[in-house]
């Protein structure tokens, strides 16, 4: 069930944020890190100020509006998410897609790149494609879903909810492949400077709040039906609060 093929991905994927464009900005913007960052201060973080970077896959632009007023492009093949960033204000943002980037060798002295590199297919041309933008020692930061760090409470609740939702666990396109970053990163041109996880802590304050947190998960092949029952669940844990794991891997272009 877990195993979808990749033109069944693309589908759901394009239908997914046709649907609800925004809604991962919606959960990680209201998320914390215990050094109070938000998923997009932290992956901007290595990020030197005053560089060219494209923000890849930037979805309704979080990333973009994090650092206000620096020479940032953001690239995402969704144009219900792009219609959201520039709803929010985010004007440098353009369409196209992570396997044929639309700039030159060497435009970018960074390349960001939010909870997307699970999903590009085939992944290798993608990282082919960031590598070629990137200028030489040009840093790449991605983050993408973890598994830890994550408190015993979490965990119950991830292992009760997927199970009502039906599923064994939550998987993506390339989750397989990015299991073995530093081997998958090396042989594309770049060096793995850092790979390191944080939990976000994501209040859930109220029945809409638990329902968002939900339905920002990826699950094809799941139901209507099953996603009210999983919305239900999470709906007891209002008053309190969900841990997101997340894994950030840093790169440089060689
Ligand atoms: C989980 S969202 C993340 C959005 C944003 N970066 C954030 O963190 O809020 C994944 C984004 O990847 C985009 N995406 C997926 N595959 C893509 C591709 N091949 N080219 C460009 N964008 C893609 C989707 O349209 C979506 O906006």
């Amino acid at each position: 069930m877990n195993e979808l093929s990749n033109e069944a991905w693309s589908g759901y994927l394009s239908s997914f944020h046709r649907m609800h464009p925004g809604i991962t900005e919606d959960v990680l913007s209201g998320s914390r890190s215990r050094q109070g960052l938000t998923p997009y201060t932290w992956i901007t973080a290595p990020i030197p100020l005053g560089t060219r970077v494209l923000d890849l896959a930037c979805g309704s632009g979080p990333g973009l509006r994090s650092r206000p007023g620096e020479p940032w492009i953001g690239l995402d093949h969704s144009t219900s998410e792009l219609a959201r960033a520039r709803r929010s204000g985010t004007v440098n943002v353009l369409e196209g897609d992570a396997t044929a980037l639309p700039f030159e060798d060497g435009s970018f002295d960074g390349v960001i790149c939010s909870m997307a590199l699970m999903l590009f297919q085939p992944l290798e041309r993608a990282l082919a494609e960031v590598r070629r933008v990137l200028v030489r020692d040009g840093l790449f930061v991605a983050t993408v879903p973890g598994r830890r760090p994550l408190r015993v409470r979490d965990v119950a609740r991830y292992s009760h909810l997927i199970s009502r939702l039906g599923r064994r666990y939550l998987s993506y396109p390339n989750t397989k492949a990015l299991s073995h970053a530093p081997t998958l990163l090396g042989g594309h041109g770049f060096e793995l400077i850092e790979d390191v996880r944080s939990r976000f802590d994501f209040p859930i304050s109220s029945p809409e709040a638990a329902a968002t947190f939900v339905r920002s998960l990826y699950l094809p092949d799941v139901t209507e039906a099953t996603l009210v029952r999983g919305e239900q669940l999470a709906a007891r844990w209002v008053g309190t609060s969900i841990g997101i794991p997340l894994r950030r891997i840093t790169l440089v272009r060689r």
